[in-house]
């Protein structure tokens, strides 16, 4: 028994050797240590039948030659891990093989916009500006004309903040105050931000979305000239140099006279469909010459500056310039949605 042992031992050691990955280890394992047919496991098995004495030898000796194999397995699979061949599939790093592409991401559609009309203003000559999107009371309304029980003012339309008279801005007309403050006319700029209004939300509506304010004053700067800027603003914008702008009378407490501004209807060019409820014309931002009184708010003369101020809703021309039937696409962060932009 104890030569057959040694005998053992050596061809283990062989047999070993010739392993080249997994699964020929799991087959040399079964092989010498499997319960059924493992040949050191027959070894152990035979032992009971032993005489005492001999069994005292081999016992201890069959019982060093099973952990000696267990062992020599364990290193055997380290060594086929380090190789990267452990899975037997011939896993190995290819150095020459061309990297992995990263995905690049790319800008929000609302962004892309916002900076197209951007360019188109600034090569109009308009400033670009910011303004807070916390705002007081003062700014969002009061010095803006907005009287005291103005509907706007509710609770339905304007998220109030804890701190008394802060709320968050329901447009950008505010900036055109804050600008006024700071600047002496004549000037032109344009400011476009994120607004918010406690409104309940649906394919047109959401509670959060983008306006662009302009405001231009001078000596004799007219609506006639907001007209031709506007036309120029949109027809580039959405890439239709046919494009129509109308205005029609409206009334915002900033402005005298005030009008709503409608483009041709994008579905139908004018004909009247289902988008434009027939009518051929779809409507898209306030407008109007700035109200005597908000000049006099900021300390500039009426009798010596005029100009005009606008404000439009930059979601909805996001809808028309890519087709989107539901503003609330816009803001819920569906990679499948955005990566079509
Ligand atoms: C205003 O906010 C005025 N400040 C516009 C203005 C500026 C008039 C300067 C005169 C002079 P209005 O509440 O109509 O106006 O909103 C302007 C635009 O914002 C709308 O035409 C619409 O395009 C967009 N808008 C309004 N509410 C929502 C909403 N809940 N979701 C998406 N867009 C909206």
């Amino acid at each position: 028994m104890e030569i057959n042992l040694d005998q053992l031992q050596k061809l283990a050691d062989e047999e070993l050797n010739g392993v080249k990955d997994a699964a020929g280890l799991e087959r040399f394992r079964v092989a010498y240590l499997g319960r059924k047919e493992g040949k050191l496991n027959a070894v152990l098995r035979s032992l009971k039948d032993l005489p005492e004495e001999e069994r005292r030898v081999v016992g201890p000796r069959a019982n060093a030659l099973r952990q000696y194999l267990e062992q020599k397995i364990e290193e055997k699979v380290r060594d086929l891990e380090s190789a990267g061949l452990s899975d037997g599939e011939g896993e190995r790093i290819d150095v020459t093989a061309p990297a992995k592409r990263l995905s690049r991401g790319h800008l929000h559609p609302m962004t892309q916009l916002m900076q197209k009309a951007i360019v188109i203003f600034s090569s109009m000559g308009f400033g670009v500006v910011s303004g807070p999107e916390v705002e007081t009371e003062y700014y969002n309304f009061d010095a803006l004309n907005v009287p005291k029980d103005h509907p706007a003012r509710d609770m339905q339309d304007t998220f109030w903040l804890d701190v008394p008279g802060l709320l968050l801005r329901t447009q950008t007309s505010p900036v055109q105050i804050r600008y006024m403050e700071k600047h002496k006319p004549p000037f032109r700029m344009i400011a476009p931000g994120k607004v918010f209004r406690n409104e309940a939300t649906d394919a047109t509506h959401e509670a959060q979305f983008y306006q662009l304010e302009g405001l231009m004053i001078g000596k004799d700067v007219s609506l006639a000239n907001l007209k031709a800027i506007l036309e120029v603003f949109y027809r580039n914008l959405l890439d239709d140099q046919k494009l129509k702008i109308r205005f029609r009378p409206s009334y915002f407490p900033f402005v005298e006279p005030g009008v709503e501004t409608d483009l041709t209807c994008f579905k139908c060019r004018g004909k009247g469909c289902v988008v434009c409820k027939k009518t051929g014309w779809i409507e898209v931002m306030g407008a109007g010459m700035v109200h005597p009184k908000v000049l006099e708010n900021v300390g500039i003369d009426s009798r010596q500056w005029q100009g005009f101020a606008f404000g439009g809703g930059l979601d909805r021309i996001a809808m028309i310039k890519y087709g989107i039937d539901d503003i609330r696409l816009l803001y819920n962060g569906d990679l499948r949605f955005l990566k079509q932009f």
